[in-house]
């Protein structure tokens, strides 16, 4: 009996501690159940997210409309001779109401890029936001002579259709006799000189014609057989440049790269190349052009090109380019050696951006060990941040 008393007060004593346990343990599951379920209710909230309901159907033709004129504005000369030898052809998205960063554009690294032979850069745009703005966007399209402005809505859900009108644009135009072509985003810093030198090492890949066949252009496919067996039988060198990205879709509907799960399911992206700044051949415009038509459309234009066209359908390689930074460093993020270095660092503000391009220009030495410091650290950093995804 004794015995059994004691057992039985030892018993109560470890079942109040081990009901304490208990009822934390529900309590800290209930818990995590709860966060996690208005987690999701928060993700799958699509209210929350940018307004789709004019998206009536993801076919992209229905936007881009390849049997019909819908440029805006382009520019009166014929930039782009057939006879001249076309290096780069540049293409900066950019918004109607910019008009400052398209400004220092032109007067900074722009400038100094179109005095390389053959390269040329436009300004692409969508619909202005009022009569006014278009005014002064057609304005100074007059004195620049520049811009592409193509009939859509120009927003940030939308920049998937610029990039498609700016395929439309290239391949109806003498332009896409220019080897490469760059697509940028207008708050990219670009360094000429080191950006012509990336472009001047880049290794071509090459595919066989024969994988590419579903993506020929319809005219090419009708024209005679002849044509079309050369073609099949030729491989097709190319180049698809920038920084490579391997990551996942953001379901956080508040976030700018939100991608709702309705328009791309899969938890994991392709490779795809940053479209803060990516170059192609001019040899696969045409082919990419007939995959973005073809492609439901996603808010995400260089998972949607580069990653879901080039990638997954085409089956195309990159080649990524470590000097070609989407984000600034992450340690002095504006030191000026960074921008010396490399040819491509984002973002800057269009003050920013003024007075870094002076700051360049001085004739401050970056060989130094300090700076070759400053670079291993970084690397370091950012693989930390890579590794935990902060
Ligand atoms: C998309 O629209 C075009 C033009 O209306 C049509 O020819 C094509 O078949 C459509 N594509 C799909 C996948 O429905
Ligand atoms: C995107 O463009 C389409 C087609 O021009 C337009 O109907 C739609 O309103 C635009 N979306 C937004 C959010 O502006």
């Amino acid at each position: 009996m004794l015995r059994r008393n004691r057992f039985g007060f030892r018993m109560r004593r470890r079942s109040f501690s081990n009901r304490l346990l208990q009822v934390l343990v529900v309590l800290s599951v209930l818990i995590l159940f709860v966060y996690f379920l208005l987690y999701a209710l928060r993700l799958g909230n699509d209210s929350l997210g940018p307004d789709y309901s004019w998206l009536k159907t993801r076919n992209m033709s229905h936007f881009i409309l390849p049997d019909e004129d819908t440029t805006l504005l382009e520019p009166r000369v014929n930039h782009c001779s057939p006879t001249e030898k076309l290096r780069l052809v540049m293409f900066i998205h950019s918004v109607p109401g910019h008009f400052q960063a398209r400004r220092v554009i032109r007067k900074t690294w722009l400038k100094e890029m179109l005095g390389y032979p053959g390269v040329k850069g436009f300004f692409i745009l969508g619909q202005a936001e009022s009569e006014k703005e278009q005014t002064d966007v057609v304005k100074e399209h007059g004195l620049h002579d520049d811009i592409v402005q193509h009939n859509f809505i120009d927003t940030y859900v939308n920049l998937t259709l610029k990039t498609t009108f700016m395929l439309k644009w290239l391949t109806s135009n003498d332009c896409h006799h220019s080897k490469f072509v760059m697509k940028l985003d207008e708050d990219s810093f670009i360094n000429p000189a080191k950006m012509w030198d990336s472009l001047e090492h880049a290794l071509l890949h090459t595919a066989t014609a024969k994988s590419l066949i579903n993506y020929l252009p319809p005219t090419a496919a009708t024209t005679t057989k002849s044509k079309q067996d050369l073609f099949i039988a030729e491989s097709v060198d190319y180049l698809l440049l920038g920084h490579v990205f391997q990551t996942v879709p953001i379901r956080d509907p508040t976030n700018r790269w939100y991608l709702p799960s309705r328009f791309y399911p899969l938890n994991i992206f392709p490779k795809f190349l940053s479209g803060t700044g990516y170059v192609f051949s001019n040899s696969i415009s045409q082919m990419l052009y007939q995959c973005a038509l073809k492609s439901p459309f996603i808010n995400l234009e260089d998972v949607f090109l580069t990653g879901l066209c080039a990638t997954t359908q085409m089956g195309f390689k990159f080649t990524h380019h470590p000097g070609f930074w989407p984000s600034k460093p992450s340690i002095g993020p504006n030191y000026v050696c960074y921008y010396k270095t490399y040819p491509l660092v984002h973002p800057l503000m269009p003050d920013e951006m003024e007075e870094m391009w002076v700051k360049i220009k001085d004739d401050h030495n970056c060989e130094t060990f300090y700076f070759a410091f400053v670079q291993y650290a970084t690397s370091f950093v950012d693989l930390f941040r890579n590794l935990f995804r902060l």
